[in-house]
């Protein structure tokens, strides 16, 4: 039923866990895919490797700074000529120890917020610029069950910086939709991803799925098909919603 053959897709952080499995899904139903990757080069190129010659084109881009996330843009559009779905999808999960020190405290919130915030909404702006010259196009934010349940005592600047994520994925969703540009949010809950890895390191997996109904944290597979179904433009009335992905550990 999803068929994107033609479109072009902009993944950030798409070389590894949840980008990488959005990248899978969207070549499979024929999309080609801009992956975008921070530091970890060999992870993209193994990926595109994978997959069917010619559909992916790499870009790298720390997206921390204001003007590598502007490259990051460029060059994406620079591949095909136009970009017709954004999926915001890079971020970091570090630890802030409200009780530790000042300046590593101050330190980890504005990395998460320009990581996981400010380069989305750069992005985002971009994209909207682009997509209204071209007709329209789709955004898909990656958000968290964070957003909404709040996390951990030394993880609110994550928390704080993903609340943000749905706040602008919504309005974008309400102020763009006459020019045809479609927002959408998902918010998984743990993901089997190497970000998870040092939260399983810390606190064991027992602890994290005892409160997951489906008894298991989530494949990444599950957030890139979903992410995959609201790029591919088939409900474009659900503009600014959000879709949870967390085994029914959160209901809202
Ligand atoms: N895993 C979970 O349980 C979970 C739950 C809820 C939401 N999420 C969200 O889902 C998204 C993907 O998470 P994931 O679990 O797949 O994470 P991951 O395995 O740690 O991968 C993160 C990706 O983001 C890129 N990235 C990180 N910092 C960057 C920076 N400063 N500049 C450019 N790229 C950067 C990485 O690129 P390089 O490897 O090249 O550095 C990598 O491709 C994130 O937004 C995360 O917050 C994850």
């Amino acid at each position: 039923m999803i068929e994107m053959q033609g479109k072009t897709v902009l993944v950030t952080g798409g070389s590894r866990g949840i980008g990488a499995a959005a990248t899978r899904t969207l070549v499979g139903v024929g999309a080609r895919v801009v992956i975008h990757y921070g530091r970890n080069r060999a992870a993209a190129e193994t990926l595109a490797a994978s997959l069917p010659e010619g559909h992916c084109h790499l870009v790298a881009g720390d997206l921390a700074y204001a003007a590598t996330t502007e490259a990051v843009w460029k060059d994406a559009l620079a591949w095909q000529g136009r970009i017709d779905v954004l999926v915001n999808n890079a971020g970091i999960y570090e630890a802030a120890d409200p009780d530790g020190d000042l300046e590593a405290f101050l330190a980890s919130w504005e990395r998460t917020l320009r990581v996981n915030l400010t380069a989305v909404a750069q992005l985002c702006r971009s994209a909207t610029h682009h997509f209204r010259e071209h007709g329209g196009g789709i955004i898909v934010n990656v958000a968290s069950r964070a957003s909404f349940r709040g996390d951990d005592y030394d993880r609110m600047n994550y928390a704080a910086s993903k609340g943000g994520v749905i706040a602008l994925t919504r309005s974008i969703a309400r102020k763009c939709a006459a020019d045809r540009i479609l927002a959408y949010a998902v918010a998984p809950g743990f993901v089997a991803t190497e970000m998870v890895d040092q939260v399983i390191e810390q606190d064991g997996i027992e602890d994290m799925v005892k409160d997951i109904p489906l008894g298991e944290i989530a494949p990444a597979s599950d957030v890139g098909n979903t992410i995959a179904f609201l790029a591919s433009g088939l409900a474009p009335h659900a503009t600014g919603t959000t879709i949870d992905i967390n085994g029914a550990s959160y209901l809202r």
